[in-house]
């Protein structure tokens, strides 16, 4: 039992589907509910994120405000109730995650969070399109992709539903923090329908 726990963390593998939205590409129109503000991260807003979730991510999310990114944080009834990041590789490749590769000059959106009690109410998808439109306001036009993972399967649904097309899926193996395998296979959108109809939200 111990050896197994230590071999699981010191061994990652780690499965996504891989989606993207066209350069020039705006999001879906999503009808806001009442209550619900999505506002930029800013110095003055950052560390709203540490009621919910925390200092260590509220740190996460200052040095993401550091490095040029830009997010997003939704609250709901005044209470805070998510976030979502996106970051430019600049003219090169970048690797996020230890394996998910990204660039050149091409936008991740990553750290996307719903607080639990919120989710399933469409914030998330919330979320994808006022960063999207942050990215296509300051950055302009630019591929923007993210990796969602494969399981649950509402983050790939929420994408799509905003206008990101499936374009693969990718494992990874990590030992000791050091990626030593890394596969990515092309796939065509029209999978991602019999996928999501096996969906239990
Ligand atoms: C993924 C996550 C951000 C989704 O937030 P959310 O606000 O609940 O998402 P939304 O309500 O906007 O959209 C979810 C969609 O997925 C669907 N869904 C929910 N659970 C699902 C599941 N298990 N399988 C398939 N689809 C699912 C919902 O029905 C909805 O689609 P619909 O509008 O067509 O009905 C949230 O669950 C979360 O924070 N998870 C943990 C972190 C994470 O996985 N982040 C993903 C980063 S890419």
């Amino acid at each position: 039992m111990k050896i197994a726990s230590t071999l699981s963390r010191l061994v990652n593998t780690r499965a996504v589907y891989m989606v993207a939205l066209a350069d020039d590409c705006r999001t879906a129109e999503r009808t806001q509910s009442t209550g619900v503000h999505l506002v930029p991260v800013t110095w003055e807003n950052v560390n709203d994120v540490a009621k919910v979730r925390g200092d260590a991510t509220a740190q996460t999310m200052r040095q993401l405000l550091v490095d040029g990114a830009l997010g997003v944080y939704v609250y709901m009834d005044g209470e805070f109730a998510g976030h979502f990041w996106g970051v430019h590789s600049g003219n090169e490749i970048k690797r996020m995650w230890g394996g998910v590769d990204y660039g050149p000059d091409e936008v991740l959106l990553c750290w996307g969070w719903v607080d639990h009690e919120r989710r399933g109410l469409g914030l998330f998808q919330s979320l994808i399109g006022a960063l999207v439109n942050r990215v296509r306001d300051e950055i302009g036009s630019i591929r923007i992709v993210a990796d969602v993972p494969v399981d649950p399967l509402a983050s790939l649904a929420a994408h799509r539903r905003m206008g990101f097309r499936l374009t693969g899926r990718l494992e990874y193996v990590r030992v000791l923090r050091k990626l030593v395998s890394r596969k990515e296979v092309p796939m065509d959108d029209s999978a991602a329908e019999p996928l999501l109809r096996h969906k239990s939200p």
